[in-house]
């Protein structure tokens, strides 16, 4: 079930929808989706090939039209340029899917302040760049909007090893709260999800590289005991930018299986404690009084 398209046919009809970093990974996928539910797309990121190759590929699939122009969203002049396509193309754009990324594992003390300023500029300043343009010009035009950031649960626990990205995700966290309530009286939504663990190819080459693959296979950590699919997070960010969310604003939505809470409890690793465990400790501990009584 939850690998079906879940929204009703033309949920999205003829909304224009930007997402940035949407020739590869969960961009593409939700990119394809929005496409069947009738949105014509604009995809964005810093190799073209990439996208232009995407952009035929979904057309083929779905019959729905895709502009694919190049982008670095560290640099506000391109996303200018992006936009100025998007509505000599279509008029408009109506949504934002701030999607791009980047990100690598590493011990915070082998960084140079350039490796953190590569993450956090792509990560933050992208997302605050792309929401910034975009949304000047829709309260320029008087026109409603829609944001949804990607960003993941360690945006609010932190997480070591992806110090850089986890700082930009809080950002973006920050971002999409603050603007929520900012630009509400402009007919501007501002929302977040925040999948666990999804395969791509780009999240698993610079999260999980080598053995780390096996090492810690990310299945094992999540109570619900599988990764995510695709689908699911399409069927929910659908859901989240489209009209019938009209009232869902500043929101952040957890889609992980239950992984950043199982670390979160502090007794949690108790799962692994037999039953027969329980019926010695249950002993141990039930009905006992203090020995002076
Ligand atoms: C340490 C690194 C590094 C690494 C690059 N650097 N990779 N340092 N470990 N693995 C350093 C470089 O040495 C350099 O510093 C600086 O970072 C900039 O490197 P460039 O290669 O010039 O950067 P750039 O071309 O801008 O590439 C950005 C990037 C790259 C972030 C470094 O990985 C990228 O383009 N990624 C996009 C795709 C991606 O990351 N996808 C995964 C998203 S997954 P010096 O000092 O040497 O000049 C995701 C999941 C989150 O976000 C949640 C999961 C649960
Ligand atoms: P991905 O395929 O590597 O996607 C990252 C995309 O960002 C690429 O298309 C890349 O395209 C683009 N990008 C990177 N730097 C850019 C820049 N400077 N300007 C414009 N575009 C840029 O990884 P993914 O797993 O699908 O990740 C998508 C989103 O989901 C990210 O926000 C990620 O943090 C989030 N997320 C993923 C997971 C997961 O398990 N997969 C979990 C939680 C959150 P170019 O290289 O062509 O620029």
């Amino acid at each position: 079930m939850y690998k079906t398209g879940m929204l009703k046919e033309g949920a999205l009809k003829d909304k224009v929808i930007l997402i940035t970093g949407g020739g590869t990974g969960l961009g593409r996928s939700m990119a394809t989706y929005y496409l069947k539910l009738g949105a014509k797309l604009v995809l964005s990121s810093r190799k073209i090939e990439v996208l232009k190759k995407a952009a035929a590929e979904m057309e083929k699939e779905t019959g729905g039209t895709v502009l694919p122009v190049q982008c670095d969203v560290r640099n506000y002049e391109d996303i200018l340029e992006v936009i100025e396509k998007s509505y000599e193309k279509f008029g408009k754009i109506d949504i934002l899917i701030n999607n791009a990324a980047g990100n690598f594992v590493s011990p915070t003390e082998r960084l140079s302040h350039r490796a953190f300023n590569a993450v956090v500029d792509i990560v933050l300043k992208g997302s605050y760049n792309c929401t910034l343009a975009l949304g000047k010009k829709w309260i320029e035009n008087k026109s409603k909007g829609s944001v949804l950031n990607i960003v993941t649960t360690y945006a609010w626990t932190g997480s070591a090893f992806v110090v850089p990205s986890a700082c930009g995700k809080a950002g973006v966290l920050a971002l999409t709260r603050s603007l929520a309530v900012e630009w509400a009286k402009y007919g501007i939504r501002l929302n977040a999800v925040a999948p666990g663990p999804f395969p791509t190819k780009g999240a698993w080459e610079k999260l999980l590289p080598g053995e780390l693959v096996d090492k810690f296979d990310p299945k094992t950590k999540i109570p619900i005991g599988r990764v995510g699919d695709h689908q699911e997070l399409c069927n929910l960010t659908a859901y989240m930018i489209s009209d019938f969310a009209a009232y869902m604003t500043g929101e952040v939505i957890t889609l992980d299986g239950g992984e950043w809470l199982k670390g979160a409890g502090t007794f949690n690793k108790f799962d692994s404690v037999s039953n027969e465990m329980w019926d010695v400790l249950e002993m141990m501990t039930k009905g006992q009084k203090p020995k002076s009584e």
